[in-house]
């Protein structure tokens, strides 16, 4: 099915926000209270750090406007909300690690200012103070779903590292990574706000997931692209090139390739990817290759598919807002 879009709408992220405004202000408490920490000096430093440097929450819109889909929020919700962008944030502190990125929204990652030792045990007391926020109030169906999106992150990043020594040019596994380490956890954020606020609609709750699946693969699809570009997202550029990462726009530039440009290419991959001048050689491949192009409709098709799905809950104003916030996933520029 064609999705038919309206070019006119306006995408700003206020506009978005708009019909759950009022809970996203009191979430911003919830977020705080549910992280801080006040026994441990150097852990309510870095905490504070943290939560002044926050991204854009967009995992919470997601549970707020899916859990308004047919229904209203509840006291679970915010909890729901709390609990993954808790994950997330855990997430992103372990993945700075990983991939040894220094920056993140634009300010230094908690690995480059407060060294890993300390951003791996920052990562595991989010994590875990996620995990308690659920348990102590008796969130198990949350936590049920949310524990799930943790264990396919951490595969889809091992995964991710697995085929990174064998420089992954196969667009199936490349699928298979983003499903796993971003597209779970907005599928869970879904899934999450969705049960929230309907308890026992296991049907509802499953097309959340599946709709929140296909957004987040979108997502992952645009980040990617970011690698590539010239926004100024607060995160560093060819740095998947620079940890062999190989994503899609490179995936289709090397396999639809000369095979001398193919070797020339995966030659500067293997030897030469820390010096700047042949990652922008292998950037300016992808762009003449095509590759921009290809992951571009990519994207578009997992984002329609994706409002295909939102399209089976009933119109409402909820609905219509979350359909724009699937739209900004792709036309985003951080
Ligand atoms: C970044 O997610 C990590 C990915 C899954 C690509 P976001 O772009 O949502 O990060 P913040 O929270 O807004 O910084
Ligand atoms: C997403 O992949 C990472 C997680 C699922 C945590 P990236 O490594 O591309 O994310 P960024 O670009 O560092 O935010
Ligand atoms: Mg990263
Ligand atoms: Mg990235």
């Amino acid at each position: 099915m064609l999705i038919q879009l309206d070019k006119t709408m306006s995408l700003s992220l206020d506009d978005i926000k708009q019909p759950i405004d009022s809970h996203l202000r009191q979430f911003e408490k919830h977020f705080w209270q549910s992280m801080r920490n006040q026994r441990i000096p150097l852990l309510n430093t870095v905490l504070r750090y943290v939560f002044h440097t926050k991204g854009k929450q967009i995992r919470p819109m997601f549970v707020f406007l899916a859990a308004k889909l047919q229904s209203d929020v509840t006291d679970a919700t915010y909890r729901g909300a709390s609990l993954v962008e808790l994950l997330h944030t855990a997430t992103l502190i372990h993945d700075d690690v990983v991939d040894d990125s220094y920056e993140r929204r634009g300010f230094f990652s908690v690995s480059a200012l407060w060294k890993n030792k300390i951003a791996v045990l920052l990562g595991d007391y989010l994590l875990s103070k996620g995990l308690l926020l659920a348990v102590d109030n008796g969130d198990f169906k949350l936590l049920q779903i949310v524990s799930r999106a943790v264990k396919e992150m951490s595969e889809g990043e091992l995964l991710q590292i697995e085929r990174t020594r064998r420089l992954n040019l196969d667009e199936e596994i490349y699928y298979e990574i983003i499903r796993q380490k971003t597209a779970s956890l907005i599928a869970s954020s879904c899934a999450v706000g969705y049960a929230s606020a309907n308890p026992g609609d296991t049907q509802g709750e499953q097309l959340a997931w599946n709709m929140g699946e296909k957004i987040g693969i979108a997502f992952q699809i645009k980040d990617d692209l970011f690698d590539f570009g010239n926004e100024n997202t607060g995160k560093p550029k060819g740095n998947d090139i620079q940890e062999k990462k190989v994503t899609l726009p490179l995936i289709y530039a090397i396999n639809n390739a000369t095979s001398s440009d193919k070797k020339r290419i995966i030659y500067l991959i293997k030897n030469h990817r820390k010096d700047r001048k042949k990652i922008e050689e292998v950037i300016d491949f992808v762009w003449k290759s095509g590759g921009i192009e290809y992951a571009k409709q990519a994207m578009y098709r997992y984002r329609d598919e994706a409002i295909a799905l939102l399209r089976q809950f009933p119109d409402s104003v909820a609905r219509q807002s979350l359909e724009k916030l699937i739209i900004f996933t792709t036309e985003r520029n951080k």
